[in-house]
């Protein structure tokens, strides 16, 4: 047996019960993992409320660090006794131990935590896919602007980091002066308060009145308008998530006048959707932690008994960077 949390039905974070559940053998192209960490992931806020519909009863969270107990027939990548991470569908992290298809979850470098690497799958391979793979049709080259909301939060610090490694000119927003502060001292080359400021007027002035070559936006319904309208010609609406609510419906003939604007909803399970590419993308995400330039803040620890808090505070705004569930 082992602690789970698990949900009957979609709902507020009431609905998340910590219960005993079994635990078998992997079956073929499966491993069993025995959790050190467990990352918290906004993701795993929206299943819980059910603005991404999920079958029930429902074991909640996509991210975790641990160690592997065994090992089915098939699974060449892993050995029992290896420690390893993940991001992952299906849900499920949020427990001791499960059993899990193998395919994405990768062996972790020594040099790297178990808290570390329960913090910085999901959001991690999120930044590196976003900063490396979704790039506006002309590119982005060193000196460039981006403009990348939530900047202050789990993928927003790393994805700040990531972005200064490159050379780009991060703008972060964020929904505080403390939260701008944090995304500066990470490597954002200009932050807005978007809770005070009118960020498209700001981007506008701090571009010399171009625009950025790309906008990250993961805030959703809040952003998407005048995200838009931060844009160069050409420029590439990277729209990865709803944190106030999914973008309503628009016409597609605003991108037109706007300056033939491309736009793109993208989600990290295209990218890891094989063996080799989440490895590749692993790889990319160990070395950037290995060397320093992407170091992996954690700013919140919850017990697995008070994940609910936890999700509270994630919808409250009240976290930065990464959130670990401690087992
Ligand atoms: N598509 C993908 O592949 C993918 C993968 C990973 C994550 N994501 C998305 O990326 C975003 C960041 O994920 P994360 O886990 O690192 O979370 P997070 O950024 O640590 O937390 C979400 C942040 O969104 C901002 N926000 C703006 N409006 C909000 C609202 N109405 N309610 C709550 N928060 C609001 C808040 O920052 P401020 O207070 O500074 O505004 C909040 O701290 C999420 O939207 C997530 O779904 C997408």
């Amino acid at each position: 047996m082992t602690r789970a949390i698990k949900i009957d039905q979609h709902g507020g974070p009431e609905e998340l019960k910590l219960v005993d559940v079994q635990v078998g053998q992997p079956g073929p192209g499966e491993i069993r993992i025995k959790h050190h960490a467990v990352g918290l992931n906004f993701i795993d806020v929206y299943q819980r409320s059910g603005v991404y519909p999920m079958a029930m009863p429902l074991s909640l969270g996509m991210e975790a660090a641990g160690v592997i107990e065994a090992v089915g027939e098939g699974v060449t990548h892993l050995q029992v006794g290896d420690r390893a991470a993940y991001a992952s569908q299906p849900p499920g992290s949020y427990c001791d131990v499960r059993v899990m298809p193998a395919k994405c979850v990768c062996k972790l470098p020594d040099g790297i935590s178990f808290e570390t690497g329960a913090a910085m799958m999901l959001k991690g391979l999120t930044a590196q896919y976003l900063l490396k793979k979704t790039r506006p049709v002309e590119g982005l080259n060193p000196g460039d602007f981006v403009l990348f909301h939530a900047a202050a939060g789990g993928v927003g610090l790393i994805a700040c980091q990531w972005a200064r490694a490159l050379g780009f000119q991060l703008i972060g927003t964020a929904g505080s002066d403390a939260k701008c502060a944090l995304a500066k001292a990470n490597g954002a080359a200009h932050v807005i308060n978007y809770a005070t400021e009118d960020f498209a007027a700001r981007v506008k002035e701090i571009t010399g009145g171009k625009g950025v070559k790309v906008v990250y936006d993961s805030v959703g319904k809040d952003t998407w308008d005048k995200s838009l309208d931060c844009l160069q010609p050409f420029g590439l609406m990277a729209s990865f998530g709803n944190a106030s609510g999914p973008v309503p419906p628009f016409a597609l003939g605003t991108l037109g006048p706007k300056g033939s604007l491309y736009v793109t909803r993208a989600t990290l399970f295209t990218h890891i959707a094989t063996r080799e590419s989440t490895q590749a993308m692993a790889d990319e995400l160990f070395a950037m932690v290995g060397s320093g330039q992407v170091q992996i803040r954690i700013d919140q620890r919850y017990r697995l008994e008070d994940v609910a808090q936890a999700h509270r505070d994630l919808e409250a705004r009240k976290t930065t960077g990464c959130t670990v569930i401690t087992l």
